[in-house]
């Protein structure tokens, strides 16, 4: 999710007027997502290289996952969505930690969507802190390296539970991938879109997987006759 603040500094609001206005759009590509055939959507919401913004703009963007949490409970559990978070949260603010163990573990037996919400997230750090997790298991003689493989590596990450991404969308004309799953998007097709978050419409969002429904995916193989 690219461009909340230049949606907002476009119109000569603050850039937290964005932020808030990318927040009700997560809730309508929530809510469509399962309608389009999606069962797993992951967002990336805060990287661990946001920190370096503005106190206010952080401190807002934490506001608006914990109003996010608390507001929307009550439906995602009624419309069968799970949530998970990935990242780094042990920098987070207490009260938020405890709101993103609580919705996950309510919403642990749903299966409609599985939602993933990545905070504190880059893929370096996530890679980082799970080599040092092996390098312990090791150090300790309870990993043999040769045990070591792609699968147990994939296991081992923040996002041991979810299957790799098939499409990446990024929004607002950006190219880059930016530190976003970069292990698990090996094989996965991207979609850059022009479009800023907050005009990120559930009917746009219909197109890009039309698209992706008809690219032809090889993943290193031969196309089959
Ligand atoms: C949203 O867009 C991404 C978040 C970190 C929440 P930006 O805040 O990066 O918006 P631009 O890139 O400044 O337009
Ligand atoms: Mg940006």
């Amino acid at each position: 999710m690219d461009g909340n603040g230049r949606w907002a500094t476009n119109r000569s609001w603050p850039r937290l007027v964005g932020h808030r206005k990318g927040a009700e759009r997560v809730k309508q590509i929530v809510r469509c997502a399962p309608d389009l055939g999606i069962e797993w959507l992951t967002i990336y919401a805060f990287s661990t290289e946001n920190w370096k913004r503005s106190t206010e703009e952080v401190l807002g963007l934490m506001g608006i996952f914990a109003r996010y949490i608390e507001r929307e409970a009550d439906r995602l559990a009624i419309e069968g969505v799970r949530m998970r978070f990935i990242g780094d949260r042990t920098r987070l603010d207490a009260k938020l930690q405890a709101l993103m163990a609580g919705i996950e573990a309510r919403t642990a037996h749903l299966t409609r969507l599985n939602l993933t919400v990545a905070i504190n997230y880059g893929g370096r750090d996530e890679l980082t802190r799970t080599l040092r997790k092996m390098a312990v298991e090791v150090a300790a003689g309870r990993l043999a390296p040769e045990a070591i493989t792609s699968d147990t590596i994939s296991q081992a990450l923040d996002t041991g539970d979810l299957p790799d991404p098939d499409l990446v969308i990024r929004t607002s004309g950006e190219t880059r991938t930016s530190n976003f799953l970069p292990w698990q998007a090996s094989y996965a097709e991207y979609e850059f879109t022009p479009t800023l978050w907050p005009d990120f419409s559930p009917d746009e969002l219909a197109r890009i997987v039309a698209r992706f429904g008809n690219r032809d995916r090889r993943f290193g193989g031969v196309r089959q006759a």
